[in-house]
C-alpha cells in the first residue's frame, strides 16, 4: 500500500466529472487499499479517486474516527438514491486544507454502490456518515464544498485563500 499524493485546491481535476467504473478488476482494488492508507495518513474521513488524480467514481469514508463504530466503506459508483431532511454543520476538505465552513446538507441519505468485490450495497447513512456520502460523491462530480457555499461567500473565500496559501508557504 502507498499514500498517495492528495490534490489540492484550484487543482483542476477537482473540477472534473469522474468517470463510471465498468471493470473492478486488481488495478482499480489495489487503488481502494492506496486510498485507504492516504485517508488515514491524512486523518480524513473519506476520499474520493480524484482527489489523488483518478477521475473515476471511487471512494473510501471512514467515519469511525469521530463517531462512533462504524465500518470502513468503499463505494464503487456511488449514488444517492434518498435524501431526507436538512442540517447544517461545519466541513472541511482534505484538498482544501486548514479550511472549515458550515454546509447545509441532508440529514439523512440513502446510498447505492459497488463493494470492492463488484457486490452492489445499499448504505443508509445520518450524522456524519450521510455528510461524508454527500460531500465524496460530490467530489466525484467535481463540486467542492465552495460549490455549495453563496457566491458571496465563495468570491470572498477565493481571495482569503489565496493570500492564506501564501503565509503559509512562507511560514508566516
Ligand atoms: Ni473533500
Amino acid at each position: 500500500m502507498a499514500v498517495l499524493e492528495i490534490k489540492k485546491y484550484p487543482e483542476k481535476i477537482l473540477k472534473q466529472k469522474a468517470a463510471f467504473i465498468n471493470n473492478i478488476d486488481a488495478h482499480i482494488q489495489h487503488l481502494i487499499d492506496d486510498m485507504i492508507e492516504t485517508m488515514y495518513s491524512a486523518r480524513g474521513v473519506g476520499l474520493a479517486a480524484n482527489q489523488v488524480g483518478i477521475p473515476k467514481r471511487l471512494c473510501v469514508i471512514d467515519v469511525s474516527l469521530k463517531e462512533d463504530k462504524k465500518p470502513l466503506i468503499a463505494l464503487i459508483n456511488p449514488l444517492i438514491i434518498e435524501k431526507e431532511g436538512t442540517v447544517e454543520a461545519e466541513e472541511g476538505c482534505l484538498s482544501i486544507p486548514g479550511y472549515m465552513t458550515n454546509i447545509k446538507r441532508a440529514e439523512r441519505v440513502y446510498a447505492r454502490g459497488l463493494n470492492r468485490e463488484g457486490k452492489p450495497v445499499e448504505i443508509e447513512g445520518t450524522g456524519l456518515l450521510a455528510r461524508a456520502l454527500q460531500h465524496e460523491i460530490d467530489h466525484l462530480d467535481g463540486l467542492l464544498i465552495i460549490d455549495r457555499m453563496s457566491p458571496i461567500k465563495r468570491e470572498f473565500f477565493k481571495r482569503r485563500y489565496k493570500k492564506f496559501v501564501k503565509e503559509m508557504k512562507s511560514g508566516r
